[in-house]
This record gives C-alpha cells, structure tokens and sequence, in this order.
C-alpha cells in the first residue's frame, strides 16, 4: 500500500513539470504601459493581446495556428503606439503564467501586419506579415531566448518611419530544443493589436511579406536544426528578411528597390515573393 502510495504521488509530481514546460504572453509594456494577457484557455477579459487556448507550442509549419497562436481569438481592445515606441513583450512560463520562460534555444523574431478596419475585428487568417526584427545567438553558444528564462522581457521597437494605421505585432518564440528532428521545432507566435499613429511612410515591398502558414516549411534551416548542439553554431532565420523600410533604406511604393537573397531556401513565386505558397505544403498530420 505504501509503495503504491508512493508511486501515485510521485506521478502527481511529475505531472506538472511537463505543464510547466511552455508559456505564453502575459503582459506587453508599450512606452511604460502594461497591458495584460489573458491565461490560456481561461476567462477572456477585456485585453490588446489575442488570447490563445493552451501554453503548448504550435507543432508544424503548416498548422493554421501559426498565424498568432494556438486557436487565438480576437481581443476587444487596441492600444496605441507610435512610430519609434519601445514595447517589451513579457513571455511567461506554466499554466498561469506564475514561472519563467522554460527555454533558451532559438530566435525571437516580430513581425506585423496592417489590419483592415479595427484589428479587435481582423482576421488575419490571409494576412501579409511583414519581419520588424530578429534576434538569434547574442554570445557563440548563448541566444537572445535564454534572457528571458530569467524574467527579461523581449523587446522590438516600432519602426520609426512606419505609416500610420492599424496593426497586428506578430511576437514569435521558435524554440528549438527538439528541432534535430524534422518537426521538432516549437513555435510560439502571439499578436498584439495596436493602433499607431504619426506621419511615417514606411511599408514593405511585396517581396518581403508573407502569409501564416506559409512562411515557414519544416525543413527549413532555421527550424530543423540538425546541428543545434554542435558549435560553432551558424543560424540562418526563417522567414523573410527584415523589412528594407525598418532600417530606412527605402519605404513602399518606388517598386524600384531590390532585396537581399532571402533567409530562408525554397521557391521562390513571383505573388509570395520571399515565402513559400501555402500549396506547396503537404497537408499537416495530426499525431
Ligand atoms: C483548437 O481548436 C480545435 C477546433 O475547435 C480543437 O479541436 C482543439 O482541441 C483546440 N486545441 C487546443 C489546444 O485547445
Ligand atoms: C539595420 O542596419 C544595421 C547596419 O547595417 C544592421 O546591423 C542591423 O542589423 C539592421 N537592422 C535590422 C533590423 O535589419
Ligand atoms: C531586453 O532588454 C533588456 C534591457 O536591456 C535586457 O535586459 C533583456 O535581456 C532584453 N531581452 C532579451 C530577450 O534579450
């Protein structure tokens, strides 16, 4: 009876260490305003983060919930920011958000989209995704990631020529800890819904955005990892480059600008631009 006891109780403490294992957004500060986040799958209070439905990761390229988190629903709110904010985006460990962040390998990449009317309304299931940021290795063998296992927040800036108008900020961990394997890789994308004012000019050119899911392919270099833990680690970003504007380089509309060879390796199509096309996927699996 004692030894059955014990082994009852020593499954009860193992179970919440797996629970514990991922997280979520909990809070966003943008210029010193905290905005919070809502524990996933719980009550959906009035909040500018999307709310998603578990702390799990999102599993597979090609998973519709690539797009900003696993089943994320629309948020009732907006906050305003503007051209040049500084928004440090709080990502949390467990259930409710009470631990760290339980990983450190692998980028910290943000991306936004404009929204069509008020974003607390946008579906954003076939929205163009432009890259703001990322962030990968900040030593040789340390990643940016890893700050925030000790409570730093991400942090991405709003570019500072970006025209005015309504925003989805797409923030999005891949952690990469089992991405030795194809499919291994976890991706944590979360959006936030901001309105942002000013008089910039800045836009993407169409080469340079794309779609969730579709952006991303499973065998990309920078999300199977096969060398992961064999340094000298060179990482290569998935997804587009950083948007030409964000470093003012050029702003939309001249058509005239070329870009950089992308990050990531495949096809390029002429309507995608840097991204692969959703079709050329195979379809998810579910395990
Ligand atoms: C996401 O939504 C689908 C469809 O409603 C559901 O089957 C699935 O269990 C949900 N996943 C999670 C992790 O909540
Ligand atoms: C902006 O340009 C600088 C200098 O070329 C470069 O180091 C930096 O990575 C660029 N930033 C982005 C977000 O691309
Ligand atoms: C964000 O910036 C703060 C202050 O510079 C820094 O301590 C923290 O490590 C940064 N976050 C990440 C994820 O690098």
């Amino acid at each position: 009876m004692i030894a059955a006891f014990n082994i009852v109780s020593f499954l009860f403490l193992l179970l919440p260490v797996s629970v514990l294992a991922h997280g979520y957004v909990g809070s966003v500060t943008i210029d010193g305003k905290v905005y919070q986040g809502n524990v996933p799958g719980g009550t959906a209070n009035p909040s500018v983060i999307r709310q998603v439905s578990t702390i799990d990761p999102v599993k597979g390229a090609t998973n519709p919930s690539l797009n900003c988190g696993m089943n994320a629903t629309m948020a009732s709110d907006v906050a305003n920011a503007n051209p040049g904010s500084q928004i440090l985006v709080s990502w949390v460990g467990g259930a409710t958000g009470d631990s760290e962040w339980p990983h450190n390998v692998g980028p910290i990449m943000h991306y936004m989209t404009q929204c069509s009317g008020s974003c607390s309304s946008f579906d954003s299931t076939s929205a163009e995704w432009f890259k703001i940021s990322e962030l990968g290795l900040e030593t040789s063998d340390t990643w940016y990631q890893a700050n925030l296992d000790v409570g730093q927040p991400a942090n991405v800036t709003i570019p500072s020529n970006i025209e005015p108008g309504n925003y989805l900020l797409r923030s999005e961990i891949i952690s990469l800890q089992l991405a030795t394997s194809v499919g291994g890789a976890e991706f944590y994308p979360a959006c936030i819904q901001l309105t942002i004012g000013g008089s910039g000019t800045g836009a993407p050119q169409s080469n340079e955005v794309c779609q969730f899911p579709g952006g991303y392919s499973d065998t990309d270099p920078g999300i199977y990892t096969p060398n992961i833990y064999n340094p000298p680690i060179t990482y290569t970003f998935p997804g587009p480059p950083v948007a030409g504007f964000v470093n003012g380089s050029s702003s939309s509309g001249s058509g005239s600008g070329t870009t950089s060879s992308p990050a990531a390796t495949g096809s390029p199509t002429p309507s995608m631009g840097t991204c692969y096309s959703s079709f050329l996927y195979t379809p998810p699996h579910v395990t």
